[in-house]
Formats: C-alpha cells, sequence, structure tokens
C-alpha cells in the first residue's frame, strides 16, 4: 500500500517549501521586514525617523510595531497595498505632499551617499507590503 508514502510527501513537500520559502534573499520571493526592510530603515531613514531623533511627522521606523503605528499623516503601511502606502509614496518621485525620502540633509557631508532609494530598495518595500507588511 503506497498511500501512506503518498500522504506523506503530501505532507513533507509542502512544508519544506513552505521552509525554504521562509528563508529569502532579495531578488527572490518577497522581502522579510528584519533581513530586508529594516537595513533599508536603518542606512536611510532612522537618521531622522528615529524615535529618539529628530523623528519628523510622528513618523518613528525603529521597529515594525511603530512603522504600522504610523505618523501624522495617519497609516504609513496598508498591508497588501503598496500603491495605497505613504511609506511606497514618499520614496518615490511626486510624492502626495512634502519631499520624496529620504529627505536630501541640507548640507551634504559626503558625496558617495546616494540620495534616493535604489529601484532595488523601493521594490524591497513594495513587495514586503503585498505580502501582507508582517514582522516576519
Ligand atoms: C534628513 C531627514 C530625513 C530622512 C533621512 C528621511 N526623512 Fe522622512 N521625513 C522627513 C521630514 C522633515 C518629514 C516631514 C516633511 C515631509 O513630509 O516632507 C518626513 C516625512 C516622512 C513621511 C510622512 C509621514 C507622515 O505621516 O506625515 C514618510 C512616510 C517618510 N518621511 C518616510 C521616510 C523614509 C521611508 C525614509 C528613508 C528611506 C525617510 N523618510 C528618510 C525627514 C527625513
Amino acid at each position: 500500500m503506497n498511500v501512506r508514502r503518498v500522504v506523506l510527501v503530501g505532507l513533507v513537500v509542502p512544508s519544506f517549501l513552505g521552509l525554504v520559502g521562509m528563508q529569502k534573499t532579495p531578488g527572490e520571493g518577497a522581502p522579510t521586514f528584519k533581513a530586508n526592510v529594516m537595513p533599508i530603515f536603518e542606512k536611510y531613514c532612522l537618521p531622522c525617523h528615529a524615535e529618539e531623533s529628530f523623528n519628523p511627522s510622528a513618523l518613528s521606523l525603529d521597529d515594525h510595531a511603530l512603522l504600522m503605528k504610523g505618523g501624522e499623516h495617519g497609516a504609513a503601511v496598508v498591508p497588501g497595498k503598496p500603491e495605497e502606502s505613504l511609506l511606497v509614496k514618499k520614496v518615490r518621485a511626486d510624492p502626495p505632499f512634502g519631499e520624496r525620502m529620504p529627505m536630501r540633509p541640507k548640507r551634504r557631508k559626503s558625496v558617495d551617499r546616494p540620495v534616493q532609494l535604489s529601484e532595488e530598495d523601493v521594490r524591497v518595500l513594495q513587495e514586503w507590503i503585498k505580502a501582507g507588511a508582517k514582522n516576519d
């Protein structure tokens, strides 16, 4: 009787695929908050949007909970809807209000620091929101 084996394979293979799917690297599948989104915030946003610092628009990006709380204009992230999420709109050209993020510091201290997010970074934010904006 092979029924047992079929059942076993039916259970093991999807869960194995599920495990593989969880270890996302940029470029394949949905990015995760800790591995892909947070490093972007640390590099480009936290100099301003940290709870303990200047923190413009009351938007703190120190962790998932604070991000989901949003800022002055309400929710920064609408799970599943990158096009409606302020987090995405503000890093693109023509934001709905104010400046494109990351805001350019008045005095540029280092020339080699990129001023805008790369296409890949914007894609990471979009894909993560599309996949549900989870604290993963
Ligand atoms: C040099 C400081 C600075 C940096 C760096 C910066 N911001 Fe901002 N951010 C601001 C200021 C000032 C405002 C308020 C004015 C505006 O909206 O243009 C703001 C507003 C925002 C808002 C609107 C929040 C609300 O509810 O009104 C979002 C979203 C945002 N920033 C996201 C980001 C992201 C994402 C990054 C990193 C990619 C980033 N910012 C980097 C200064 C900064």
